[in-house]
This record gives C-alpha cells, structure tokens and sequence, in this order.
C-alpha cells in the first residue's frame, strides 16, 4: 500500500497505470491538463488535480507527502503534432519533467518512472535497435523527451532514482479514437469501424512494435522495488516487427468486412520503420509481454464496436 503521483491519469496509458495501482490498494494523486485527456478517463478513486505539469504553482495543490514513486507519463504524445508548435512541445513535455524533479527532491520522494519515447532514435536501419543504438531523434517530440532522459540522468545525482521506459507503438482499449493525428492503431481502427474506410498517409512498408497496453502497464509496475531498473533507459515493446500492410490486413480480417484502403502521402517526422530490442527489459525488469498482435487487435476491436454502440 502506497502513495503514487500518476501524472496523465485522463489519457490512454496514464488511466491504465492507475487503474492498476489502484486495484493494488494504492493511493493515486493525477494532475492532468485534459488537453488530449477526458476527465472521464480518470478511474473512480483517484484523486485529480487538474493543472499542467509546466505550472509549477500545481504542485502546491497536490498532497504535499513523499510520494512511494511518481509516474510521469502526462504529455503531449505525438511527433506530427510537435511541429505545429515546437515550443509548446517543449514547455509541456520537457520544462515539466524539470519540474517533477524539483518536486521529488522538494518533497523527498525518491523514484520517478518516465513515459519516454522509441521517437528518441529517429532514422534506424532495419534490426531490432537496443537502447545503446545512437539517438538521432526526428521530431521536436523525440528531441523534447531525450532532453527529459537526460534531465532524469543528472538528477540521479542527487537521489532520484529514475527510469526512463522507451515505449515503442502502444494500442489498445482506451486510445483516443477521435483525434486522427496520434496512435498508428487507433486511428485506422476508427477509420475502419466508423467510416468503413482506411486512409494511410505514408508508405504500408513503414513496420512498428506494436505492443498492448496492458504489457505497458506491467512494466511500469514491473519498476516498483526493482532497484536493477534504477538509472535505466530501457526499452518498451514486444521484439516483434509489423508493417503497416500487416497491421491494415490483420485489422481488416479479424474485423470480417469489405474496408477500402487508400494509401497516400506522409506525415512529418515519421520513421521508415523501427522495432526494439527488448533484451534489457527482460533482464532488468523480468519483462515478458503476453499479447501478440491478433490477440490484442481483437480485445480492442471488441472495445470499439461497444464505444461506437454507445455513441
Ligand atoms: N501511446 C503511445 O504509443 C506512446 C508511445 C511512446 C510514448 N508515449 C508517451 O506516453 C505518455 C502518454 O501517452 P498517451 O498515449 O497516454 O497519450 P494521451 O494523450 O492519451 O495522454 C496524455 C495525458 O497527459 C495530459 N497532459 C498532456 N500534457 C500535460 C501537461 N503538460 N500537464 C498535465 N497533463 C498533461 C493529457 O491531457 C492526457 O490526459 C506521453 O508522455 C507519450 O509521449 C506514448
């Protein structure tokens, strides 16, 4: 039983994470800016603060307790988007990792886990990139989140004991499925489910590690009392490459109908293709992701026709 400052806890993985913790008998603080979140995302129990991570006045809102660990995972979650406003980028995903810091040390709590990015690497040829593989990032995004790692690295320094988590594509119930620029899963999923057709802006070679968002969460928790994941950059998906072809094609089978696909254009700032290395996950955190592609892409499915029933 414990205390955790969930930071992001309307969005995607940021409700999951609390929702975990929770069912553990933990207490959970959020501060969520609901930019990209909902407040209906934030699981009954939790307590919300609502404000931004860049405002360092929220942090006088929030229970002022050392926290048991503080899981940044709050911010703005897409390379596409970063280049509309690079210094808005900067301010909320990066400035606010800086302010995290200082209020871990201010309030004596010693371990921070950090939703980063596998946008860090950029460009990479095609084998599975550990987390030694150079960072060449190629969006204002993946520039914003390494500078937060190194942020995280100097504070080590004086006893914050972090964990930067690369998370590699992430899907599942839960994604947002109205916003069409963030989420290679969900916005095809959406596309599919409610209007019958897929648009890919980019090439269908493009290929991903897809990994299920309930693999994500057990390595966030896999971080608890794991002092071998102290100082660490460590690799978030399942080893396992997918093309956007494969992805459309799995989708568009498991779903049973007609779906007219459009390929066509690119997006800013994406990578040709980019799967991981997830041999350090495993060695430092006993990682190991139980769902492969169909199983995850048909527990989703499910998801989406009940939201679109409900709609
Ligand atoms: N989803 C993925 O595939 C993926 C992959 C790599 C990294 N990540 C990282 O994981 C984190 C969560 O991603 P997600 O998919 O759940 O996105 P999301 O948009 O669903 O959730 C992000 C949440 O953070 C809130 N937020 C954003 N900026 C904030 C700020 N400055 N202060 C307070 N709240 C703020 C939003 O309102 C939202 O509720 C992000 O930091 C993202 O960069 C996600």
């Amino acid at each position: 039983m414990g205390i955790y400052l969930v930071t992001g806890a309307a969005g995607f993985i940021g409700s999951a994470v609390a929702v975990k913790l929770l069912e553990l008998g933990n207490k959970v603080v959020t501060i969520d800016n609901l930019s990209t979140g909902n407040v209906e995302n934030i699981p009954e129990g939790v307590e919300f603060i609502e404000g931004d991570c860049q405002n360092r006045d929220i942090y006088k809102k929030i229970p002022q307790c050392r926290y048991d660990a503080i899981f940044h995972i709050a911010g703005q979650s897409s390379g596409e988007i970063s280049f509309d406003d690079p210094s808005y980028d900067l301010r909320t995903n990066t400035e606010s990792t800086l302010h995290i810091l200082k209020h871990a040390m201010s309030s004596g709590t010693k371990r921070i886990v950090y939703a980063s990015t596998v946008s860090v690497y950029g460009k990479v040829g095609d084998c599975p990139i550990s987390e030694d593989h150079s960072t060449f990032p190629e969006s204002f995004y993946g520039v914003g989140k390494l500078a937060s790692e190194n942020y995280l690295r100097i504070y080590e320094n004086y006893g914050i004991n972090s964990t930067s988590l690369r998370l590699f594509n992430v899907y599942g119930p839960g994604q947002n499925l109205s916003n069409m620029r963030q989420g290679m899963v969900s916005i095809f999923m959406a596309q599919m489910v409610m209007q019958g057709k897929i648009h890919v802006k980019g090439s269908p070679d493009r290929f991903r590690d897809l990994v299920y968002i309930d693999d994500v969460v057990d390595s966030f928790l896999d971080c608890l009392g794991c002092e071998s994941s102290y100082g660490q950059i460590i690799n978030i998906g399942t080893g396992v490459r997918t093309s956007v072809r494969e992805l459309i094609d799995d989708m568009i089978r498991l779903y049973g109908q007609e779906i007219s696909v459009k390929y066509e254009g690119s997006t800013a700032g994406d990578i040709h293709g980019i799967y991981a290395d997830i041999s350090r996950a495993r060695q430092k955190l006993n990682f190991n992701p139980m769902i492969d592609l169909e199983t995850g892409l048909l527990k989703m499915l499910d998801w989406v026709k009940g939201q679109t029933n409900n709609a």
